[in-house]
């Protein structure tokens, strides 16, 4: 080990004025910073601060543009990820980076030199395989396929590689994005086992709850540069918020209660396998109905099913009285019926194409037959305007825009579409929050044009402050309703989670 002695006060990671610039784009600007071993660090700011940036800059993703990156009292020049992950460093990326077509054991040890584990054989490799999986409580086939695992799963398999290499310092960019409560809590345990062995954990996030429960200090950014660092234990949520927004958020749910007016959608006895099982249900025009339940009790299946990505095997599907043959998502769309999908990545984002292209794409503005290029600027401009979607011209390619900021693409395209009914699932993950206000008033607008809107989220408290009802799934099917005037939290809980019902 090293000859000075150990010194408690040396930082895991130290940035001395460390930016990055992009052609057109400053994203990280002159960041000086010191994380210890132990702490967990978060970083936090709105959509396209350079959060993810000046992490790929510490795992060596990329090289900065200036400044110097310490590890562990260490001046590390540029020389990629490999040379990172040897010195310590392990990134899980916001979009998660395993390959899906190996076994979790070769993805724990993709990339390891040979001779670090001894001499690796199949059935050595398999052991140690285990022994880190039970470290992050995995219990799986190490010769599973990664593509079999669900999304908490490979996270894990994530950390697992992560403790493979013996990091010192754990980046992990957004991690509960797509996790459920229990997964989360379970990931905190994880992390807070890692920082008691000394490893320093930076920890994106935009979820203000779990930045006060899991993290020691916050670093928040705007703009690529760092607008402060504090502990959380002296921050209160209001502040946080100011800090990362610039501006007091002082409506975080802007909802504008008007009567219903008639059923606009009418799903009459659907079901598609034991996923949706003879679910009937109205919206009414101007209202905004929330669908709860845990995760995997069918709300994602039932909008899929309605918007014809997975038809339904019986039931009816109207639109202002009128029945509707759905049998794929074009039929949807062609209707008037559109579905927000919960992952970016199978929505179809043409990474490729400009924010323009991918704004418009459901919708073409035509003249004469041909795509009217000015009118599509145009609704792209107001669409990146109204959701403050950073990106510097609107024909920028998508894939360079923030992973926030790709998700106020898709959603400003179903804004775009002119859809009569509107499916939102899980529309504001990855959004900082004032970005998600701002989606919230547009859909508080949607419903006072007289649109019918389906809002599923498995964080209660949007639903309890924008929808006029909730609908409460549970093993595929509506096992509750709850009007406005009953909303609380016990009550939805015990609807989703089948404990006894009063009524
Ligand atoms: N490879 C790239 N080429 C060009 N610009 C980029 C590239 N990667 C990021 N940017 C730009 O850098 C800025 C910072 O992006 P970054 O992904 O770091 O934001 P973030 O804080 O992680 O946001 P989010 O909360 O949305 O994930 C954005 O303006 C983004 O468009
Ligand atoms: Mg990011």
């Amino acid at each position: 080990m090293a000859s000075t002695a150990p010194s408690p006060a040396r930082p895991a990671v130290a940035l001395t004025g460390v930016g990055k610039r992009f052609p057109g784009v400053v994203a990280v600007s002159d960041v000086t910073l010191s994380v210890p071993p132990g702490e967990v660090h978060v970083f936090a700011g709105e959509n396209g601060a350079g959060k993810s940036t000046l992490m790929k800059l510490v795992a060596q993703v990329e090289p900065p543009t200036s400044g110097t990156i310490e590890l562990d009292g260490r001046s590390v020049g540029y020389q990629g990820p490999g040379a990172a992950r040897r010195l310590g460093v392990s990134m899980v990326h916001q979009e998660f980076a395993l390959a899906p077509d190996l076994s979790v054991a070769e993805n724990l040890f993709i990339g390891h030199e040979p001779g670090r584990w001894g001499w690796i054989t199949r059935a050595g490799e398999r052991r140690a395989a285990r022994d880190l999986l039970a470290r992050v409580g995995l219990d799986v086939d190490p010769n599973r396929r990664v593509s079999q695992l669900s999304t908490a799963e490979q996270q894990r398999v994530e950390l697992a590689k992560a403790l493979a290499v013996r990091a010192k310092v754990l980046i992990l960019d957004e991690p509960t994005a797509s996790l459920t409560e229990r997964e989360t809590a379970e990931l905190f345990g994880i992390v807070r086992e890692l920082t008691a062995q000394g490893i320093a954990v930076l920890y994106i996030s935009h979820r203000l709850d779990e930045i006060f429960e899991i993290g020691d200090r916050v670093t928040v950014m705007r703009d690529g540069a760092v607008v402060a660092t504090r502990p959380v234990s002296e921050l209160d949520e209001a502040e946080l918020v100011r800090l990362m927004v610039g501006r007091d958020v002082d409506n975080l749910y802007p909802r504008s209660h008007a009567s219903p007016g008639e059923v606009r959608l009418r799903v009459s006895g659907l079901s598609r396998g034991d996923r949706v099982r003879d679910v009937s249900f109205e919206v009414r025009a101007g209202e905004i109905v929330g669908l709860a339940g845990l995760v995997g009790a069918g709300r994602t299946e039932l909008a899929r099913s309605v918007f014809g990505a997975e038809p339904p095997e019986t039931g009816t599907v109207e639109l202002d009285g009128a029945t509707l043959r759905i049998r794929t998502p074009a039929d949807a769309i062609a209707a008037g019926i559109g579905y927000l999908t919960e992952s970016r990545k199978t929505d179809g984002l043409a990474l490729q194409l400009g924010v323009d292209k991918n704004i418009t794409m459901a919708r073409l503005p035509m003249r004469g037959g041909l795509i009217d290029l000015r009118t599509e600027r145009s609704v792209a401009e107001r669409s990146r305007d109204g959701l403050r979607i950073r990106v510097p011209w609107v024909g920028r390619p998508v894939r360079l825009l923030s992973g926030g900021n790709q998700q106020k693409v898709i959603l400003a395209r179903w804004l775009e579409t002119g859809a009569e009914v509107l499916f939102f699932d899980e529309p504001g993950r990855g959004m900082d929050v004032g970005a998600k206000s701002e989606m919230f008033q547009q859909m508080d607008e949607l419903a006072a044009r007289g649109k019918a809107v389906v809002f599923i989220s498995s964080y209660l408290p949007e639903l309890l402050n924008m929808c006029d009802r909730i609908l409460v799934m549970r093993g595929g099917r509506i096992t509750g309703e709850v009007p406005r005037a009953d909303f609380s939290e016990e009550r939805v809980v015990a609807l989703a989670t089948g404990a006894r019902d009063e009524s």
